[in-house]
């Protein structure tokens, strides 16, 4: 008995201990004290030390003069061929520059090491107590056991020396821990003074992110720059999700019918995981994406570079462009095999079956009213799961011409 119970005990302990080894093992994070620093990240191998970019070509009106003025850039001339994709799609697709174990990934973002601090700290005291208190707890047991002869001393009754000792030093443990907290929690809510191109609405959506920037394009991927405050303004179409990137340790609620805020300032260019932390249904667990950290310049290139691509595509490939970035994919394939919605391919120009009984010709007509207003005809067997999307009539005949081309 005796034994079983020590047994288990030096496993818990066992536990706890490689536990704090990985800990430690974790590159020693900087001072969280410290503003953000513009020092680019020296160890990583991808991040040559670039000098601070030229002024930022503004995205906008003279980027529309400028694609009108050379039209043979971007998407135009690669029409038959599969489409060679953009760099920064290129980029999304890398590998993650961190991969998490036990622990989160090494740290991303200036607030992230204050909030490491902390949890390792009341780790590391909570460890502490519970061998403390649990070797003092085995000690006094068998020091102090029945045995036959032995005599069950009086305790003591008071000891003020003891009890303000055991008052005094918790409260300034506490104190402690609440200042450093605040300090914390105040840095990774109060948001600074942000570039307009840095600031990147988020709509969240069963089971799908999409994120629209300054430019008025909007990607699947969250892309941002390297050394810059980045303010998020987030909302959802349906339920709660929450937007969570474990390298910047940032987390927030997104909300229907509300807006939500958030920054970071990512201090490492990479690729990183994005994911929702709301139990928000069946597919909570497949709503992740990625956050592509792009070093100094690149974010402001991205910028230019996707505003002109967008404008250059209609069509088929702008219905694709929609189906990928705009969270069709989340519900709809493009191979037949239905999902939570049904398949893309194989109904067009068929007669479908609706929920009430009836059937209807699946063309134009029936795609754009699906489009527009989800539950209008809807089709047995497919939750009502689909959103409102808001499609530009460009869009909604791009996605038209898609899945035509998948009859
Ligand atoms: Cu969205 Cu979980």
């Amino acid at each position: 008995m005796k034994a079983s119970v020590q047994k288990s005990l030096a496993v818990l302990g066992l536990v706890l201990v490689l536990g704090l080894g990985g800990a430690a093992a974790q590159p020693a994070a900087p001072s969280a004290e410290q503003p953000p620093a513009p020092a680019p990240a020296a160890t990583d191998p991808a991040a040559p030390a670039a000098p601070t970019p030229p002024a930022a070509p503004t995205p906008g009106e003279p980027d529309t003069k400028a694609a009108a003025a050379a039209p043979a850039t971007g998407a135009a001339p690669a029409a038959e061929p599969p489409k060679e994709k953009a760099w920064w799609e290129k980029k999304a697709e890398e590998k993650y520059t961190y991969h998490g174990n036990y622990w989160l990934p090494p740290s991303a973002s200036t607030t992230a090491d204050g909030s490491d601090t902390l949890f390792i700290a009341v780790l590391a005291m909570s460890a502490f107590f519970f061998f403390a208190i649990t070797g003092a707890v085995i000690y006094l047991v068998i020091r102090y056991r029945h045995r036959p002869g032995h005599k069950a001393e009086p305790s003591a009754a008071h000891s003020d020396a003891l009890e303000i000792t055991w008052t005094i030093i918790p409260t300034i443990i506490c104190v402690l821990l609440f200042v450093y907290g605040w300090r914390s929690y105040m840095d990774m809510t109060a948001i600074p003074e942000t570039r307009p191109e840095n600031q990147i609405a988020v709509t969240a959506r069963k089971w799908s992110w999409s994120f629209r920037y300054y430019n008025g394009v909007e990607d699947n991927v969250l892309h941002v720059p390297v050394n810059q405050p980045v303010k998020l303004i987030m909302t959802s179409q349906d339920v709660l999700h929450s937007f969570f990137v474990p390298v910047f340790r940032q987390k927030m609620d997104v909300l229907p019918r509300r807006y939500t805020y958030t920054w970071f300032y990512p201090t490492k260019p990479g690729v990183y995981r994005l994911y929702c932390t709301e139990y928000c249904g069946t597919d909570h667990s497949l709503m992740k994406t990625k956050v592509v950290v792009h070093q100094a310049g690149d974010y402001e290139k991205f910028l230019a570079e996707s505003f002109q691509a967008k404008n250059n595509v209609s069509g088929k490939d702008l219905g694709m462009l929609v189906y990928e970035k705009k969270g069709c994919i989340g519900c709809h394939t493009l191979d037949g095999r239905p999902l939570i919605g049904p398949s893309f391919k194989g109904t067009w120009d068929t007669d479908v079956k609706l929920a009430d009984g009836s059937t209807v010709k699946f063309d134009a007509t029936y795609v754009h009213t699906a489009i527009v207003s989800p539950q209008a005809q809807a089709r047995p067997g497919f939750p009502p799961s689909m959103p409102v999307t808001g499609l530009s009539e460009k869009e909604i005949d791009g996605v038209i011409e898609l899945i035509k081309s998948l009859k």
